[in-house]
């Protein structure tokens, strides 16, 4: 498909959902928790919380699932890609039948929850499959089936799909489901409110004390706090090292009308393009998803868009995109999500992270095992997301992720050394990092000729950035930040934006 064919980039959960506006009013001066995001980690933790009793602020930086958890494809499954049998290679059976349980209840929770708040959040069970077009790989793929059948899930191996690919085979999952999103964290924040707490958008936080006491600053105001839970996606203080144990990977998302659906959600076990319906108002929508790469990467997104386009053009009769949308999720050394305490010395302060594409249950289960732990509950769940664990296989990740940061960290400023009176030949839509006496700036022309400059160095800890040509922004390829062209802070770890230059 034609790049002139695809609409603005926009997310069609967030496209499709107004919520209130929860941008004014005063801050309290004291709460019993803090939960930092509005995603669905933050609103879990939020509600089951609230529904404990405790008072409870959500302070968000924008709107309500306005991070990954508004430009996700929302499967609701306890099927991630091929997650048991490398589980149980490497920790063990018990920890893949405990992660599959957790997954499990946390999409029947969503299902009983949001019946009984009255949600409609088009909340549909449906099978989810991942699914080979390669004869060698259905081996890996009997033995996924046997593994997540021996973890007590509803698994088993079958010879395809319905699905106009040339799968010869698939594991095929059972009663998993799909819904919306946005409309589901909605829903949880008015009941949140209900029960007495409050949720504020457009409160991005700055600063986390933790002793004397908790105290939480943001741009409108300081809080104090009994306990302080960090479900910014991408952790918000560098206290933990959690920017050396996690992995940033973008994927991007194309959606459009289609004549028929076929019956079940899809993953290519290989390629990963993944396909989900959506029934918006009357009209079938196909969601399909694909193209992933780690953020910031310089690679041209808008080539990725048009490739993704035409795959869902010919496996899935998507001749139209309505919408179109991008985000990246956060991958652990081990892959499986750090929940828990932040860091070992800390007694108030908890961390809900690295979901690694399979958030909609990981960060539902996540928030229901962190109100279980601040609740002083006994959580069997609690060994295995410890964010504190490791063991040797993970040192060799650990080394790939700060070999990766550290590429671009020196790389990139090396690559920066054209001067900046390049600048003056850049086209309309053109973008460029370059050096300017002793700094770096990023400059991009925008549509009417006007040149933004701003300070290449990304604001968390100093990588170059780099231009994504579709979303126009500034993305950081070290822990993927990502800022405007005005150098507004999009998406942390950064908190500042980029300096004028
Ligand atoms: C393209 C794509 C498709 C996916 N598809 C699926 C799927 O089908 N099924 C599935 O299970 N998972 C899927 N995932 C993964 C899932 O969407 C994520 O794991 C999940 O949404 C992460 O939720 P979260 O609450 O941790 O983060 P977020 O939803 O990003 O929430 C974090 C919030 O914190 C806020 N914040 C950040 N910094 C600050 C600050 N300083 N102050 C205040 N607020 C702050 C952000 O604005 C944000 O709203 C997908 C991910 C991607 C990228
Ligand atoms: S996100 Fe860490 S240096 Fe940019």
């Amino acid at each position: 498909m034609e790049k002139s064919l695809l609409p603005t980039p926009l997310s069609l959960w967030m496209d499709s959902t107004a919520g209130p506006d929860r941008g004014g009013g005063a801050l309290p001066g004291e709460v019993d928790v803090v939960v930092i995001g509005a995603g669905i980690a933050g609103l879990t933790t939020a509600y089951a919380l609230a529904r404990d009793g405790r008072t409870v602020l959500v302070l968000e930086a924008g709107p309500v699932g306005g991070g990954v958890s508004g430009h996700t494809t929302a499967k609701l499954t306890a099927q991630h890609a091929e997650k048991y049998a490398s589980l149980r290679e490497r920790k063990g059976p018990e920890a893949a039948a405990q992660y599959g349980q957790d997954q499990s209840a946390a999409v029947d929770w969503i299902a009983r929850t949001s019946e009984e708040l009255g949600i409609d959040c088009a909340f549909v069970r449906t099978d989810s499959y991942v699914y080979t077009t390669e004869d060698e790989r259905v081996s890996d793929l009997r033995a996924e089936a046997a593994a997540a059948a021996d973890a007590g899930l509803p698994a088993e191996f079958v010879d395809g799909v319905d699905l106009d690919v040339p799968a010869v085979g698939a594991v095929r999952f059972a009663g998993q489901a799909r819904f919306h999103p946005r409309r589901w964290l909605l829903g949880l924040a008015s009941a949140i409110e209900k029960l007495g707490g409050q949720v504020a958008e457009n409160a991005r936080v700055m600063r986390v004390d933790e002793r004397p006491v908790p105290v939480v600053h943001t741009e409108r105001g300081k809080v104090r706090a009994g306990e302080v839970v960090i479900a910014t996606h991408y952790p918000l203080l560098d206290r933990g090292v959690y920017f050396a144990r996690l992995d940033p990977v973008r994927d991007l998302v194309v959606a459009g009308p289609v004549a028929r659906s076929h019956d079940g959600m899809f993953l290519d076990g290989d390629t990963h393009h993944s396909v989900r319906y959506h029934d918006n108002g009357g009209e079938l929508l196909a969601i399909v998803g694909g193209e992933h790469y780690r953020t910031g990467e310089e690679v041209d997104v808008e080539a990725r868009y048009a490739r993704l386009a035409e795959w869902a053009a010919r496996h899935v009769g998507v001749t139209r995109v309505t919408h179109r949308w991008s985000a990246h999720d956060l991958s652990t050394l081990d892959s499986v999500p750090y929940v828990g305490r932040y860091h070992p010395l800390s007694r108030h302060l908890w961390v809900a992270t690295g979901f690694g594409q399979w958030g909609m249950s990981g960060g539902t289960a996540a928030g229901l095992l962190l109100a279980d732990l601040i609740g002083g509950r006994e959580n069997p769940g609690a060994w295995l997301y410890d964010p504190e664990r490791f063991d040797l296989r993970s040192s060799a990740s650990l080394a790939r992720n700060n070999f990766t940061v550290a590429k671009h960290y020196v790389g990139d400023h090396v690559r920066a050394v054209g001067a900046d009176s390049e600048f003056a030949t850049l086209g309309l839509g053109e973008a460029r990092v370059a050096t300017s006496g002793a700094s770096v700036v990023a400059a991009y022309r925008d549509e009417q000729g006007v040149l933004h400059r701003r300070g290449g160095h990304c604001t968390h800890l100093g990588c170059v950035v780099a231009f994504n040509n579709a979303e126009k922004t500034w993305d950081c390829p070290c822990h993927g930040s990502r800022f405007g062209i005005d150098g507004t802070v999009i998406q942390g770890p950064a908190t500042r934006p980029l300096p004028e230059a």
